[in-house]
C-alpha cells in the first residue's frame, strides 16, 4: 500500500518500465515537500524529497522532528533552504536514476548558493555509502535509515567543512521517543512506524541490506502515538512495516508478549472513530487470529494488501518467498471465509529469471482468482548485491518483460473494473480526506476496502467526518457517489 491514492495510481500509469517504476516512484514530479504552513519562515530551513515506500516517509517526518530539536524548521522552497535533503529508494535501477536526477537539480542550487548543504538519506545511502561522496561530489552528507539522530552532529560537521557519513545499522534503533513532524499530511490520514528492517530474505530484494535486521517497536509507544494523533484531529492512521505481520515485542519488565494481532487490537481500542490500516502483510505470515481480529473490530478497515509476487510455485521459490501458489490461494480463501467483504491488493513482478510464459499464465490467473482490488505491477530489475544477482541470471529480455507487464496491467484494471461495478448501488462509510483532485466542490475519501470514492459536497462537512455515500458510477480507478 502506498500513501497517496494508490488505486489511481496503481492501475492508470502506463506500463513501460519508466513509468512503472513511477508506481512506487510515485511523486517524481510533484516531490513530497514538508512544510509547516504559518509558520515563519526564520532561523535555518531543511527541505525534504521523499522518495520509495511510505516507511521512507514516515521517515522523512522522524528526520523532520530531529531536525526541529536542533533548531531547523521546514520549507517547501529549495531555493530558500539551507539544507537539502532528499530520501531515497533503491529497490529498482529506476529509481535509484531518478534520484541522480534530482541531484543534478540540487546541484545547480549549490552552485547560485554555495552555502547549502546536500544530504542523501535513505536506501540508496545506505546501499553505496562514502562511495555516494565520490560519484557525487557535491553531496555534504550520507546518512542510512537507522543514523537519523545523527543528523544534528552531521549536519554541524559539514556546516565546517567535513563531510559527514553514517551509515551504521542498528539492531534496536525504532525511534520510538521520537514524536514525528507530521508536515505534508491532511491532518486526517498518518503513519506509524510500527517496526524496521526485514529478516526475510527474498531474492529479488534491496531492502535486508538497507534496512536491516528486523526490530519491533515498543507497543505502549505505538498506541500513544495512535492516541495523540487521534486527540490532534486525525481519524486514521496506517502501521507501517515491511512485514508486519512479523510484529513481535516483549515488554523487558513483566516478559508479556505483544503480537500483530495483539497490537491491531490495543490500537482499535484507542477509540471507536479511529481508522486502522496496516501495510505490508507477508502471505507466509498471516495469520487466523489477525483476521479474526480485524472481523471483531468495526475500525479496523478491512483491506489487506498481501503481494503475491508471482502465481507460480516454481518462480516463487526462485524468489525465496518461502510459500507457494497453494499456501497462498489458502490464506486468501481464510481472509474471504473470516472477512467476506475485504479488498485484497497485490504487488506483482514479472519476468522473474528464468519465469516462462506457463508461469507467466500463472501469474495472470492469480490476479482473476483472487479478485485483487488492485495492483502495484513491476518488470524485474535486477539489484546488485541481492540473492537473485548472484545465483540468477536476468534472463527475460525486456521486450518480453514488457509484453508480460502489459498482460498483467490489462487484466488487473479489467478485474479492478468489474469488481468496482458491483459496487454500484451500494452504501459505504466513508472518511473524508479533502477536496478531490479535479474539482473543489467535490470530496473524496475511501471507504473501508481502500477504495477511493468522489463526491459532491454538502454544506456543514469537512475533511475527518465520517459520511454514508451511494456509489453510482465507478471507473477502474475511482467510485463516484452521493451522500445520503
Ligand atoms: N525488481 C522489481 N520489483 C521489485 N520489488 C522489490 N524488489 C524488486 C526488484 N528487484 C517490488 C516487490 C515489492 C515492492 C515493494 O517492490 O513487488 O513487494
Ligand atoms: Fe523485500 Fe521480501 Fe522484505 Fe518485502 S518481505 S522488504 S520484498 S525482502
Amino acid at each position: 500500500m502506498y500513501n497517496d491514492n494508490p488505486t489511481l495510481t496503481g492501475l492508470t500509469k502506463t506500463i513501460d518500465e519508466g513509468k512503472q517504476g513511477e508506481v512506487f516512484f510515485k511523486e517524481k514530479t510533484k516531490p513530497h515537500q514538508q512544510a509547516q504552513s504559518g509558520q515563519p519562515e526564520v532561523g535555518k530551513h531543511f527541505y525534504i524529497e521523499s522518495y520509495g515506500c511510505q516507511m521512507n516517509f514516515s521517515d522523512s517526518e522522524i528526520v523532520g522532528s530531529i531536525l526541529a530539536g536542533a533548531g531547523f524548521s521546514a520549507t517547501r522552497n529549495m531555493e530558500t533552504a539551507d539544507l537539502i535533503l532528499i530520501n531515497t529508494c533503491s529497490i529498482r535501477e529506476k529509481a535509484e536514476a531518478n534520484v541522480r536526477q534530482r541531484l543534478r537539480v540540487f546541484d545547480k542550487i549549490k552552485k547560485q548558493r554555495p552555502g547549502t548543504l546536500i544530504g542523501v538519506l535513505g536506501c540508496m545511502a545506505e546501499r553505496l555509502k562514502s562511495k555516494f561522496l565520490e560519484e557525487e561530489r557535491l553531496v555534504d552528507l550520507v546518512v542510512g535509515p537507522d543514523a537519523y539522530r545523527d543528523l544534528p552532529k552531521l549536519v554541524a560537521g559539514a556546516e565546517e567543512g567535513d563531510k559527514g557519513v553514517n551509515v551504521f545499522l542498528s539492531r534496536e534503533e525504532t525511534y520510538a521517543d521520537i514524536s514525528p513532524l507530521r508536515l505534508g499530511s491532511n491532518g486526517v490520514s498518518a503513519f506509524i512506524s510500527i517496526m524496521r528492517g526485514c529478516d526475510n530474505m527474498c531474492s529479488f530484494c534491496v531492502v535486508p541490506y538497507t534496512r536491516g535486521r528486523e526490530r519491533s517497536r515498543d507497543c505502549f509507544s505505538i498506541v500513544a502515538e495512535a492516541a495523540d494523533l487521534y486527540n490532534s484531529g486525525f481519524r486514521e492512521v496506517t502501521l507501517l512495516g515491511q512485514n508486519v505481520d512479523s510484529y513481535k515485542w516483549e515488554n523487558p519488565e513483566t516478559g508479556e508478549k505483544t503480537n500483530f494481532a495483539k497490537l491491531l487490537e490495543m490500537v482499535a481500542n484507542v477509540h471507536p472513530d479511529l481508522r486502522i490500516r496496516f501495510s505490508t502483510s507477508h502471505p507466509k505470515d498471516i495469520t487466523d487470529e489477525v483476521l479474526h481480529t480485524m472481523a471483531a473490530h468495526e475500525n479496523i478497515c478491512n483491506y489487506i494488501h498481501l503481494p503475491i509476487q508471482s502465481g507460480n510455485s516454481r518462480v516463487l521459490k526462485l524468489m525465496n518467498r518461502t510459500y507457494d501458489r497453494e499456501w497462498y490461494m489458502e490464506r486468501v480463501r481464510s481472509i474471504y471465509r473470516i472477512i467476506p467483504d475485504c479488498a485484497i491488493s497485490s504487488d506483482i513482478i514479472t519476468g522473474f529469471c528464468t519465469e516462462t510464459e506457463e508461469e507467466h499464465q500463472d501469474t495472470l490467473s492469480m490476479i482473476e482468482w483472487a479478485n485483487y482490488s488492485m495492483s502495484y505491477m513491476f518488470v524485474y530489475s535486477e539489484r546488485p548485491g541481492t540473492l537473485a544477482q548472484r545465483k540468477y541470471e536476468d534472463d527475460i529480455p525486456l521486450e518480453i518483460k514488457k509484453r508480460r507487464l502489459t498482460e498483467i496491467v490489462r487484466l488487473q484494471n479489467q478485474v479492478s473494473f468489474k469488481q468496482n461495478q458491483k459496487d454500484i448501488g451500494k452504501t459505504f462509510k466513508v472518511l473524508i480526506e479533502g477536496d478531490s483532485k479535479k474539482s473543489d466542490q467535490d470530496f473524496k475519501g475511501r471507504n473501508s476496502q481502500n477504495k477511493m470514492i468522489v463526491f459532491p459536497k454538502i454544506k456543514g462537512y469537512k475533511p475527518g467526518d465520517y459520511v454514508q455515500v451511494k456509489v453510482y458510477g465507478a471507473t477502474s480507478a475511482t467510485l463516484k457517489g452521493e451522500m445520503v
